[in-house]
């Protein structure tokens, strides 16, 4: 490399190193939002965008080991009311647990659950939902648990769970 294309990789791993924070940033701020506007009732008062520096000690959420994603949403018997549906999948594409086990979530199973493409468990087991399980529950590539055990679902189960590659 010349001095000149030093001088510019240099500056180029300034700018990569000095954005690198923004972005990660960005994205929790985008999984806060999300998780903000989802209404449960009663609410969880960690989950408040006033707090959404701490996105990573809300109640219920673990983060991957550096902070820069939520990982898993744990709300498994905490007798919470809430729609599946009102939840914006497409903010949390790192998911991979999520437990809401033993509540009164309510509506059906939104067909862009599929946008949790790293999902590995999913229990929506003890609740109030309804309507017919969507099929796209079948392109879930990383499921290795799932239960909707105890709710008013109905319809068939999608055949693509016949394939699950890791159960
Ligand atoms: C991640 O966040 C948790 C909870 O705020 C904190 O205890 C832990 O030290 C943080 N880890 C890193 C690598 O920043
Ligand atoms: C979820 O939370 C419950 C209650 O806090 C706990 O018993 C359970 O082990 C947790 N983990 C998973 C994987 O659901
Ligand atoms: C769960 O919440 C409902 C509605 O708020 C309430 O009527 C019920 O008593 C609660 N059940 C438990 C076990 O706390
Ligand atoms: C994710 O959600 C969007 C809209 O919410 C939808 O258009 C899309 O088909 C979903 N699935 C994937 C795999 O992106
Ligand atoms: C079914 O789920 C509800 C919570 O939605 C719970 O109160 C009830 O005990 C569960 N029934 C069985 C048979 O597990
Ligand atoms: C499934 O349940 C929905 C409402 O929960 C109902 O409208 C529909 O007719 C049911 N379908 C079957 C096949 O039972």
């Amino acid at each position: 490399m010349t001095n000149h294309q030093k001088a510019i990789a240099s500056v180029f791993y300034t700018l990569l190193i000095s954005l690198l924070p923004l972005k990660i940033t960005a994205s929790l701020t985008t999984v806060a939002e999300a998780l903000a506007k989802w209404s449960l009732s009663p609410s969880l008062p960690s989950w408040s965008l006033t707090n959404h520096i701490n996105l990573c000690n809300w109640d219920a959420l673990v983060c991957d080991i550096s902070n820069t994603t939520v990982s898993k949403i744990n709300l498994s018997n905490v007798n919470i009311s809430g729609k599946l549906a009102d939840l914006d999948f497409t903010s949390l594409p790192h998911l991979t647990l999520l437990n809401l086990n033993g509540n009164r979530f309510g509506g059906s199973i939104p067909s862009t659950i599929d946008n949790l493409s790293k999902l590995s468990f999913l229990d929506l087991g003890d609740n109030l939902l309804e309507g017919t399980l969507p099929s796209e529950l079948g392109q879930l590539r990383e499921l290795q648990h799932v239960s909707f055990f105890n709710n008013s679902l109905n319809g068939t189960i999608p055949y693509q769970f016949t394939n699950l590659p890791k159960s």
